[in-house]
């Protein structure tokens, strides 16, 4: 997609709606300071986070660069220059199963004041998001979610898990593969700014569910600016037996008076088996750890099979991360790839109009879909459902026969959730492994 994102008028339907409520809803160019400095602050409060300082502002204008953003501004307000609401959004790639990805709007940031709440502004700033996206021909809408109660009403579900894990380090012996290449203990720029970021789109495409960022997002791994993380922050890197870069580690060790320390793990990632066997036997070895802890760690680990003691390793927290609205039936479903041939009929209804319609999906014998509308052949396994299952269902980690369990999903077929868990599931549980 070009620029064009940056510079699409807002959705006129919103901002109708919102000056009808006395609201000004405005697009953020980006180049006024001032402006970017009270939206940026109106996001910290939202989400409870201390004032960004002033020296962070002209880095955090140049991270935002890339994003659209948009305000609503309340003139009668005693501080009418800081806005009431906030959100940003832009196109990213989604990896869907078949190592490739789709066409994808991230929505982020987006805050109401507590002054304005439950007055109908979020509700404008969601739908005109994806208006937006679906007008400049985006697929999919995606965003990660403060709370699991707020956008089903908008078509999304979750279609991507998460979980964090605490390992109790000193009842654990590495019983995994010994790797053949090295690790190294490197500065963090030597990577952000070096192969990292190249590494990180190279594994991407294996995992479904995961996104391609940039900026903000990637540096924020390595630390948070002016936060004390920064100067905890470790990384280590694994190079092969050839010496090329196959997988990093950002950690930071928690010191408790030399009493056995917890290590928190910010980000593993490794585009082979050898490299995530190498940082995690790395990382288990380190002296002085008792416990490492992860967030948003991927729910399915090979490390538990690693390890001499696979109860003092510990799932906790595991739930919905990525939430996914499918916007474009066609396009979305065409963009990924299937585990098995045959006839798929969607009858699927959509408050908000965009996927509603009676769908077939043909799969053929390379896994490779297409997608008509009309009604059901006789070969067909149909199914009739809504966008949100829709989108639960689209990366392959969700199953349409507990959805029909669940009586989400009806079955218009017999058998035909069968069917489609076999043509739709993943190899591996979707899984994204950072907020944005
Ligand atoms: C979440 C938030 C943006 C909602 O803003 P808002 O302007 O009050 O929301 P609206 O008035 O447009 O509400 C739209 C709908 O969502 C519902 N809703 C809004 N916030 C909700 C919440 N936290 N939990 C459950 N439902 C919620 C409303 O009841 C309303 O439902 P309806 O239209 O089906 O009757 C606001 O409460 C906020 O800023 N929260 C803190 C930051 C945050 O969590 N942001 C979300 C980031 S992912």
């Amino acid at each position: 997609m070009t620029d064009d994102y940056l510079t699409t008028p807002l959705d006129a339907t919103a901002v109708e709606n919102l000056k009808a409520g006395g609201l000004r809803f405005v697009h953020l160019g980006g180049d006024d300071k001032a402006t970017f400095e009270a939206w940026l602050q109106a996001i910290g409060r939202g989400f409870h986070a201390p004032r960004v300082p002033a020296e962070e502002i002209d880095g955090r204008l140049e991270a935002f660069a890339e994003r659209r953003m948009a305000g609503v501004y309340d003139d009668t307000a005693s501080d009418a220059a800081t806005p009431v609401g906030t959100i940003s959004s832009w196109p990213t790639d989604l990896t869907v199963p078949g190592h490739t990805s789709v066409l994808a709007w991230a929505i982020s940031t987006v805050t109401v004041s507590p002054t304005h709440r439950r007055r109908g502004i979020a509700r404008n700033l969601m739908e005109a998001e994806l208006r937006t996206a679906s007008r400049l021909g985006v697929p999919v809408a995606i965003l990660t979610a403060s709370e699991a109660t707020i956008y089903e009403r908008f078509g999304f579900a979750p279609a991507a898990m998460a979980a964090s894990w605490k390992l109790d380090v000193k009842r654990i012996r590495w019983t995994g593969p010994v790797p053949t290449g090295r690790v190294h203990l490197v500065e963090s720029n030597s990577i952000r700014d070096g192969g990292g970021f190249d590494l990180l789109e190279r594994v991407r495409l294996g995992l479904p569910g995961q996104t391609r960022f940039w900026g903000i997002l990637w540096n924020r791994l390595f630390e948070f600016p002016g936060s004390d993380d920064a100067k905890h922050v470790r990384v280590v890197r694994y190079d092969d037996a050839a010496g090329d870069l196959q997988g990093l580690a950002i950690y930071k060790v928690v010191d408790n008076d030399h009493a056995p320390a917890e290590l928190q793990l910010r980000y593993l990632v490794a585009a082979t088996d050898d490299a995530y066997a190498a940082l995690w036997r790395y990382l288990l070895e380190i002296d002085l750890i008792g416990t490492i802890t992860t967030n948003l760690s991927n729910v399915v680990e090979p490390f538990l099979w690693q390890i001499s003691d696979a109860r003092a390793a510990r799932k906790r927290d595991e739930g919905d991360h990525l939430w996914v609205r499918i916007l474009d039936v066609k396009a979305a479903l065409e963009a990924r790839r299937y585990s098995a041939s045959g006839t798929i009929a969607l009858e699927i209804s959509d408050t908000l109009g965009f996927a509603a319609g009676n769908y077939l999906l043909r799969v053929n014998g390379d896994g490779v879909g297409v997608v008509t509308t009309g009604e059901a052949t006789p070969d067909a396994a149909c199914l009739s459902l809504s966008a949100n299952e829709l989108a639960a269902l689209y990366l392959g980690g969700t199953s349409a026969f507990t959805l029909a369990r669940a009586g989400r999903v009806e079955e218009k077929t017999p058998g035909a959730a069968e069917a489609f868990d076999r043509a739709f599931r993943s190899e591996l549980p979707p899984s994204l492994n950072i907020w944005f």
